[in-house]
C-alpha cells in the first residue's frame, strides 16, 4: 500500500517543526514506518540549495532565482526521498512544500500564481499531500517568536507587510481546498494545539490504515 504524505505549512514561528516530530512520535507508537523531512531541504544535494537560498548576502536575490532554486530542491527532494518513501508504504511528513512557494514567492514576493503552477505541474506532476496542516498564528506573534531564536535568515529579515501577505495566501488556499487543509490555530496554547492535531491525526489513521 502506498504511503501517505503530511505536509506542515504556517509563518515564521508559527511552531510547525516541534509539532512534526508530535505526529513522528504518534505514527511511529502505531507501527508505521516515518520518514520526517523539510523544505528546502531534506537531501544532501537540496540542503546545499537551502543554504544558497537562506544564507544572508549583499547582492539581491531576484525573485524568480528564489523561486526556481525552490523548485530545484523540491525536485531533488521528490525523486531522491519522498516519492521512493511513498511507495515503499512510508508516512512522509515535510516541514513544509508546494503551498510555501505560493504564499512566499506568490504572495509575498508577488509572483504570478499561474507560473507558480506550471512549475508545479512540471516538477510534481500530479503529486499533492494528503493532508495539509496549516499552524495559523498572527504575524506579530509569529515574529516575536522567531526573533527569540536568535539570528535571522535572509528571508526571515523581510518586513511585516511580507509576512501579512504569506500569511493571507495561506489562508485563501485552505479556504480553496478544505479537503486537504486543516488549520490550526496555533496562537493558543501549546496543549490546546496538540490536542487538536491528535484528534485530526486520529481520524486520518483510521480512515488511512483500512487495507
Ligand atoms: P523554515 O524556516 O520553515 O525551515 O523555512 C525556510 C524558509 O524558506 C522560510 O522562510 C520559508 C521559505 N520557503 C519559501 O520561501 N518557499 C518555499 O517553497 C519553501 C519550501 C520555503
Amino acid at each position: 500500500m502506498r504511503g501517505r504524505f503530511i505536509t506542515f505549512e504556517g509563518g515564521e514561528g508559527a511552531g510547525k517543526s516541534s509539532n512534526v516530530q508530535l505526529v513522528a512520535r504518534f505514527l511511529r507508537d502505531h507501527g508505521a514506518e516515518v520518514v520526517v523531512t523539510r523544505e528546502p531541504g531534506g537531501t544532501p544535494l537540496a540542503e546545499d540549495i537551502r543554504n544558497l537560498l537562506l544564507a544572508p548576502r549583499d547582492e539581491i536575490m531576484q525573485a524568480d532565482t528564489e523561486l526556481l532554486l525552490m523548485f530545484a530542491a523540491r525536485a531533488q527532494h521528490v525523486g531522491a526521498l519522498i516519492e521512493p518513501a511513498l511507495q515503499r508504504g512510508a508516512w512522509v511528513l515535510s516541514d513544509r512544500f508546494v503551498d510555501a512557494s505560493y504564499a512566499y514567492q506568490g504572495g509575498g514576493r508577488g509572483l504570478s500564481m499561474q507560473r507558480i503552477s506550471a512549475l508545479e505541474e512540471l516538477v510534481l506532476g500530479g503529486l499533492k499531500p494528503d493532508l495539509t496542516l496549516l499552524f495559523d498564528v498572527p504575524v506579530e506573534v509569529g515574529l516575536a517568536r522567531a526573533g527569540r531564536r536568535g539570528d535571522l535568515d535572509r528571508i526571515e529579515q523581510e518586513d511585516m507587510a511580507f509576512f501579512q501577505r504569506i500569511r493571507d495566501t495561506y489562508l485563501q488556499r485552505a479556504e480553496a481546498e478544505p479537503q486537504r487543509f486543516q488549520v490550526l490555530n496555533a496562537a493558543a496554547p501549546l496543549q490546546q494545539v496538540q490536542e487538536q492535531l491528535l484528534g485530526t491525526l486520529t481520524r486520518c489513521w483510521q480512515q488511512w490504515s483500512q487495507p
